[in-house]
C-alpha cells in the first residue's frame, strides 16, 4: 500500500517510540516482583515515549503545535496544525503486563482531525486513517461491523475508577445496556476501543470522562470505516465534552436512545 508522506512521518515516529515502549513492557513484567512496584518506571516510559514522538514529529513538520498527555500544549509557529498525542494509552494494562496498550497520534488542521494513527507495539497492529481516504489495519481496509441487532452486539465501554467519573450515572447506563446486548467489554485503552470499532471487532463503544488524546485519532478511524461517532448528546463536541459513542448507524442510534433514557431516569 502506498502511504502518504504525512502517514509515513506519523508511522516513523510511532515505530520509534513503539520500540522503546516494547522494550519497557518486557522490563515491566520483571519489575512486578519488586517491592517498590513498577509505577515510577511506567511513568518514565510514558514520558520517554512522548519525547520521542515530539522530537520526531517536530523534526519532520517544524512549526506544528504539539498537544501531548504528559507535556501539555506546546504551541508552534504554525497555528493551523496541532498533533494530539497519547504516548501510552492503556497505562494500567501496561503496568500489569497486559498487552492492550497503544500510541495514538492525530493531526488537527484548523479544528478538524485530518489524520490518525493508533499503534499497539505489543502485537504490531497499526491502525491508520486520513480524512476522505479510508481507514486501515496494517494494509487492510477497514469497515465497521454490519450487525444491526443489539442482541448480537459486543459493546465496549469505560468504567469509572479510582474516584474518577460518575459512578451512579454509569450504573444506570450499565443497567440499560447490559441485558440488551450479547456482551460488554472493558479493555482499558480507549484508543484501541475506537480502533476496534473501526475494525468491526466491537459493534459499539461508549465512554465518559475521556481526554482529547484518548479519542482524536480513533474518531477519524471510525468515521473513515463508515461508522457514526458523536458525543452522548448526539453532537460533534466529543473532544470538548470528553464523552463519545461510536458504532454503525443502527447501533449508534439504538444505544444513544438507551443511554439518553438512562441518564434521564
Ligand atoms: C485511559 C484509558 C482508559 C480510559 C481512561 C483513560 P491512559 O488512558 O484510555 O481506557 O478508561 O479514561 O484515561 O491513562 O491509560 O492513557
Ligand atoms: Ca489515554
Ligand atoms: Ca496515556
Amino acid at each position: 500500500m502506498a502511504r502518504s508522506a504525512l502517514l509515513t512521518v506519523m508511522l516513523q515516529a510511532a515505530r520509534k517510540a513503539g520500540r522503546t515502549l516494547k522494550r519497557d513492557f518486557g522490563e515491566v513484567e520483571h519489575l512486578q516482583v519488586s517491592l517498590k512496584g513498577p509505577a515510577n518506571f511506567v511513568t518514565a516510559a510514558d514520558r520517554r515515549a512522548e519525547e520521542i514522538l515530539h522530537d520526531e514529529l517536530t523534526r519532520a513538520r517544524p512549526g506544528y503545535g504539539f498537544f501531548g498527555e504528559e507535556g501539555g500544549r506546546r504551541p508552534g509557529a504554525d497555528k493551523t496544525h496541532t498533533w494530539i498525542v497519547d504516548p501510552l494509552d492503556g497505562t494500567s494494562n501496561f503496568l500489569h503486563g497486559i498487552p492492550q496498550f497503544a500510541i495514538s497520534i492525530a493531526l488537527e488542521r484548523e479544528g478538524t482531525i485530518v489524520a490518525g494513527l493508533i499503534y499497539n507495539p505489543a502485537n504490531d497492529e497499526l491502525f491508520t486513517a486520513e480524512r476522505g481516504k479510508g481507514a486501515f489495519l496494517n494494509d487492510q481496509r477497514l469497515r465497521v461491523a454490519a450487525r444491526r441487532r443489539l442482541v448480537d452486539a459486543v459493546v465496549a465501554c469505560g468504567l469509572p475508577h479510582h474516584g474518577r467519573g460518575d459512578l451512579s450515572l454509569f450504573r444506570k447506563e450499565l443497567a440499560a445496556i447490559q441485558d440488551q446486548v450479547a456482551g460488554l467489554r472493558r479493555f482499558g485503552a480507549a484508543t484501541l476501543d475506537l480502533a476496534w470499532v473501526a475494525a468491526g471487532r466491537f459493534d459499539a463503544f461508549w465512554e465518559r470522562d475521556l481526554s482529547p488524546w484518548d479519542m482524536a485519532a480513533g474518531l477519524l478511524l471510525v468515521r473513515e470505516a463508515g461508522g457514526f461517532v458523536t458525543d452522548l448528546d448526539d453532537g460533534d463536541a466529543m473532544l470538548a465534552k470528553g464523552h463519545v459513542l461510536a458504532g454503525n448507524e443502527t447501533m449508534h442510534r439504538e444505544l444513544l436512545r438507551l443511554l439518553r433514557a438512562a441518564a434521564k431516569g
